[in-house]
């Protein structure tokens, strides 16, 4: 089996020595636009031919906030080099360690902030095993090549269950209840407790959760009603409301899904409470922002609202302590002292079976965190990808052995696409894809019967276009 070569920018300076046939050397001096980690070719037992990690020890990977194993496991049976830490890391370490990274995975307590991706010269991708990406600056990291990837579906479930949990014990008062009698105090009422069959649930933002929920509270025989900013079909016999409002006024049980976003900052606020039903109930399991604290502290004292459920915060401390404090969000020990409210600590996705499938989801699974990131260190396929258009080109074959892939991140301009062809114009291109996510664009072609020297010709000539953000040549 030939040699191959992964060769990324990330390391780059202009280079007067060709491309190294020992992977190792190449990696190892900095000073080459060549240095990036060295990948070749390798087989699986069909006839599909990886372009995979030669020396695989060469790509740098840090884990952080405890990646589930099994993630691990998927990054270091490549041969990767995995350090994985168990917490998230303050910024200045941060900053020390990700400069020496290709990869980094991250949860949600790690901030991928503009100032620390400046430092990360080496860094490819971004695997965030979450579902949310609002801690990495997207934006910055596309402008700069960086591709992130994360896990959109893999808590949903877990989070639809916490909620139809939260809308039973709401009802019924239970963690009062629990509270009381842990407390020593025998408390028997059954003033305002209530069943939940033939209650309207209105479910705010009908996406993975908010849609499962429905199916859920259905089947326990609540009536659904949900408000989006896009038109969903709906679950069962779940009906959509044109307004906020509409869905407000209407449900005993307002629980709110949607992402974090400046029109869903504060979202329900003092009118909104105004809005709701006497005595009706609120849960959010999305994002902190979204729901205006104060308004709910007022709202729970008037007894406008009969409870709520919270499960996250604006701010949420990085890990496990007595921090609820007002230290951290000036009304928490207001909160804190409601009635009916049930606080929980950011545990909606907090499951087993959640985290197993953040780590690593069925094998056919497209979105597949640890599976994506391999798939774009190997192949530069981007499928999955938040920041990046979602790319894909077939394998190459075992017969395809003199194949490059070259993969051009650019800025999308008029004219890069001609200037590209000129470069590639003069070998064989087997297959081209290009898409663009507004100002980034996602080029990737196989070449065929190209000598090493001639990889060389192709990737400094790409680097040299104005146009380019990275260039990687798989080969
Ligand atoms: N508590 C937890 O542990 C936990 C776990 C997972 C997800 N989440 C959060 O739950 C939220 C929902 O996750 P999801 O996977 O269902 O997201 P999703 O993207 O699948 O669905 C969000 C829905 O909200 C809608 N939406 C967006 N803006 C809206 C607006 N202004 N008004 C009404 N609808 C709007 C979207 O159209 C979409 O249908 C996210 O904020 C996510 O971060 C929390």
């Amino acid at each position: 089996m030939a040699e191959a070569q992964d060769i990324p920018t990330r390391l780059a300076k202009p280079v007067s020595h060709s491309v190294s046939t020992s992977p190792s050397a190449a990696f190892h001096s900095p000073s080459s636009s060549f240095g990036g980690a060295n990948l070749a070719r390798s087989a699986t037992l069909s006839n599909q031919r990886e372009l995979k990690p030669f020396d695989t020890t060469d790509i740098k990977i840090l884990l952080l906030e405890n990646v589930n194993q099994s993630g691990r496991d998927i990054l270091s049976g490549q041969g990767y080099q995995v350090e994985a830490l168990k917490t998230s890391l303050p910024e200045d370490e941060l900053i020390e360690k990700i400069r020496n990274v290709h990869v980094i995975g991250i949860r949600s307590k790690t901030k991928l902030s503009e100032k620390v991706l400046r430092e990360a010269k080496n860094l490819i991708v971004i695997g965030c095993f979450c579902i949310g990406t609002n801690q990495v600056d997207l934006e910055y990291a596309a402008k700069h090549g960086i591709a992130v990837f994360n896990s959109p579906f893999a808590n949903s479930r877990s989070v639809a269950e916490l909620v139809i949990a939260e809308i039973i014990m709401l009802a019924r008062q239970l963690g009062d209840r629990s509270m009381e009698l842990h407390n020593g105090t025998w408390n028997k009422v059954s003033a305002k407790c209530w069943e939940i069959r033939g209650k309207t649930l209105g479910i705010i933002g009908y996406g993975h959760i908010g849609s499962q929920l429905s199916v859920l509270a259905e089947a326990m025989g609540m009536s659904v009603i949900y408000y989006d900013v896009v038109n969903l079909m709906a679950m069962g016999t779940a009906k959509q409301v044109p307004t906020l409002e509409a869905l407000l006024s209407n449900s005993d049980f307002v629980t709110c899904h949607v992402p974090e976003l400046p029109e869903t900052k504060n979202m329900i606020g003092r009118v909104q409470f105004e809005q709701m039903k006497e005595g009706s109930y609120l849960i959010n399991a999305s994002r902190g922002s979204v729901i205006d604290i104060p308004a709910l502290i007022n709202a729970s004292r008037s007894g406008k609202i009969a409870g709520a459920a919270l499960d996250v915060y604006p701010s949420e401390p990085a890990g496990n302590g007595d921090y609820f404090t007002n230290s951290l969000n000036p009304w928490a020990e207001d909160l804190r002292s409601l009635k009916n409210v049930i606080l929980s600590p950011h545990i909606g996705g907090s499951t087993e079976e959640a985290q197993r499938a953040i780590g690593v989801e069925g094998k056919f699974s497209a979105i597949n965190v640890g599976e994506a990131l391999v798939r774009y260190v190997n192949s530069g396929v981007t499928l999955g990808a938040v920041n990046l258009p979602e790319v894909n080109l077939r394998s190459l074959t075992l017969d395809e052995r003199d194949h490059a892939r070259v993969i051009y991140i650019h800025r999308n301009v008029p004219g890069v696409l001609r200037r590209v062809n000129e470069i590639l114009g003069n070998h064989n291109v087997d297959k081209q894809i290009t898409d663009n996510k507004g100002d980034v664009a996602y080029l990737m072609a196989d070449i065929s019967n190209v000598q090493r020297t001639e990889v060389k010709e192709i990737f400094d000539s790409l680097e040299a276009l104005s146009s380019r953000i990275l260039t990687r040549v798989l080969y």
